[in-house]
């Protein structure tokens, strides 16, 4: 746990003002090994296969890549200011240890990106600290503030955002030779001081073109897709309504909620018996029609295409996610399609 010290709007203008000056002067200090620099030769990010990097790629993964602009699913700074915390984490086969960002909220998620901006003259960045107040430097520091006409300005870098790492390019003489390393910093859940630590440890500014690349973490709500459940006449049931997330799997998501979905009627195109083929797609028990929405739905794969040939308004749920591409809105489904034709 980390113990929160949350500064006051008085303190917060006290550090707009002093985090300009400081970061116009970050590169004055010499390097500290407290930060953990990284020094490569290579182009290859450091921070590319952290644990909650691992997880945002499942995300993506399940809901394909986003076909809309995320920045739709941004939070202003006050909900940011409600919801980042941090979580210590034990390290498995999966992840490394160590402490990470988190959304307190479950129907939000963490998103990883990356901005790069000229150093020279300061990153106009005002950070603001969350928690923090410990010897060991942890805490939460976001960014409050990107300041009008600073180098960051217009990179895409909100407020809310927490700047997790930085990298720099140095240039090395080695004889009549030079090479270029790659520096970086971490500066995840560090408290303002230590983020300020961290960043004047980098390497000076040589030239008016410098550039450091920002890793940072952004908190956005998850995409939402609201799913109006219609039951076939003979059930004599209501519409129901239930609320998924985009990525989620429509069949898994419908049975862990307790709506009846596999059709008696439904044509068998495995070898048949009782049951159904468990998510295999060669039953066809799962099939819903879809209304309204269909746009929110992954694409058919060629199996699920042939079997439903005859049927452009059918899908078979186990293979179907929805919210694909990250989007989100409103879905209307008819249960058991088979039963409404008779
Ligand atoms: S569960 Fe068999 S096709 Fe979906």
């Amino acid at each position: 746990m980390i113990s929160s010290r949350n500064k006051p709007l008085a303190a917060a203008a006290f550090v707009a003002t002093t985090i300009c000056g400081t970061i116009n002067a970050f590169s004055t200090r010499c390097a500290s090994s407290k930060y953990h620099h990284h020094i490569s030769t290579t182009s290859t990010s450091l921070f590319s296969s952290t644990a909650q990097e691992q997880e945002q790629q499942l995300f993506y993964a399940a809901a394909g890549s986003p076909s809309v602009d995320m920045n739709k699913y941004n939070l202003p700074l006050p909900s940011c200011i409600e919801n980042w915390t941090a979580v210590l984490q034990a390290e498995t086969s999966m992840q490394s240890a160590g402490i990470f960002l988190k959304a307190k909220d479950s129907e939000l998620f963490v998103d990883s990106l990356r901005f790069t901006i000229r150093r020279s003259g300061g990153l106009g960045l005002i950070l603001t600290e969350l928690a923090g107040g410990r010897e060991d430097g942890v805490g939460i520091t976001i960014i409050e503030e990107v300041v009008d006409g600073g180098n960051a300005d217009g990179s895409g870098i909100q407020p809310g955002d927490s700047i997790v790492g930085l990298t720099v390019k140095k240039s090395i003489s080695k004889g009549i030779n030079v090479e270029e390393e790659r520096v970086s910093v971490s500066t995840e859940c560090l408290s303002y001081d230590a983020t300020i630590e961290a960043l004047m440890s980098l390497p000076e500014v040589v030239s008016d073109d410098d550039e450091v690349t920002l890793t940072v973490k952004r908190l956005r709500r998850q995409p939402k897709i609201s799913v109006k459940l219609q039951y076939p006449p003979s059930d004599n049931l209501p519409d129901a309504s239930i609320e998924l997330f985009a990525g989620e799997n429509l069949r898994r998501a419908m049975l862990t909620r307790g709506i009846k979905l596999n059709d008696k009627f439904a044509e068998r195109f495995d070898s048949g018996g009782m049951g159904d083929c468990g998510a295999d797609g060669t039953c066809a028990t799962c099939v819903v029609s879809v209304g309204k929405g269909m746009d929110l739905l992954s694409p058919m794969k060629q199996q699920e295409e042939q079997i439903l040939k005859t049927k452009p308004r059918w899908r078979m749920a186990c293979k179907t996610v929805v919210g694909f591409g990250m989007t989100e809105g409103d879905l209307t489904i008819q249960l058991s399609p088979r039963q409404w034709e008779i």
